[in-house]
């Protein structure tokens, strides 16, 4: 296992299936089969695949640390930069199909509509993200730093389910399924946290350094 989460074909592997869902939008269109309403089938496919590759790179910390597989960090990126690409294939398609590239429109309805003005804060969030996912970028920021920015990625996955949400009329099976599964990923992450707190300030230290340490967290 761990081997084979090691091994570089793996990688290419997870980038192949990564265009998957793109081969499967663009497949009906290129045997010219006939699909009802073409830019709800495309924004409704890169919406959903946005959200579930978000959710997939906020798995990958929890798995690594259950599970005991550090390897596992080496896809984080290239998932989370692929919840990046369908993020802008999305809103590609409403820049170019739904608004022909009519700034003002879109201004407005970002104003105006709540499902939009959220779904534009969750695909913004991602830009500063994916600027300064690289090595570089982690050396110029510190991990600290970085680490602190790369959070904005919770607020994303939040708004991308309310985003929604917002929009579903009665089908709230789908959203609300994400929202427990960005709950849960949420959740964990403060258990674990609070876990190692307690660990760090253990009772076993002097007053004065768990007096430091409760600072510095
Ligand atoms: C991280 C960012 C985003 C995520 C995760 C996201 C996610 C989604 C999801 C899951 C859907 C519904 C898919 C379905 O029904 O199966 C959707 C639909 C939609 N999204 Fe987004 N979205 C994001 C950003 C945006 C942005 C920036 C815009 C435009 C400014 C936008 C406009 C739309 C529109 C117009 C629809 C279709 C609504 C309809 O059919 O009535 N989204 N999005």
């Amino acid at each position: 296992m761990h081997t084979l989460l090691a091994s570089k074909y793996t990688k290419a592997v997870l980038f192949l299936l990564g265009l998957g869902p793109l081969a499967s939008i663009v497949w009906p269109f290129w045997r010219g089969y006939t699909i009802p309403n073409p830019l709800e089938f495309i924004q409704h496919a890169t919406g959903d695949w946005t959200l579930r590759f978000l959710l997939i790179t906020l798995t990958i910390s929890p798995l690594r640390k259950l599970f005991h597989v550090p390897e596992l960090i080496r896809f984080r990126r290239m998932l989370g930069l692929f919840a990046f690409f369908y993020a802008c294939l999305h809103f590609t398609t409403y820049l170019l199909f739904d608004k022909v590239f009519d700034l003002s429109e879109i201004w407005k309805d970002v104003y105006k509509r709540p499902f939009i003005t959220v779904g534009f804060t969750a695909f913004v969030l991602l830009i500063p993200l994916a600027i300064t996912s690289t090595a570089g970028w982690i050396r110029r920021l510190g991990g600290r730093r970085w680490q602190m920015l790369h959070r904005a990625i919770y607020f994303s996955a939040v708004c991308g389910v309310i985003h929604y949400y917002w929009q579903v009329k009665s089908a709230v099976i789908r959203p609300l399924t994400y929202g427990a599964l960005v709950a849960l990923l949420l959740g964990w992450r403060v258990m674990d946290w609070l876990v190692r707190r307690k660990q760090t300030v253990s009772p076993a230290k002097p007053a004065v350094q768990q007096a430091s340490v409760q600072r510095l967290s």
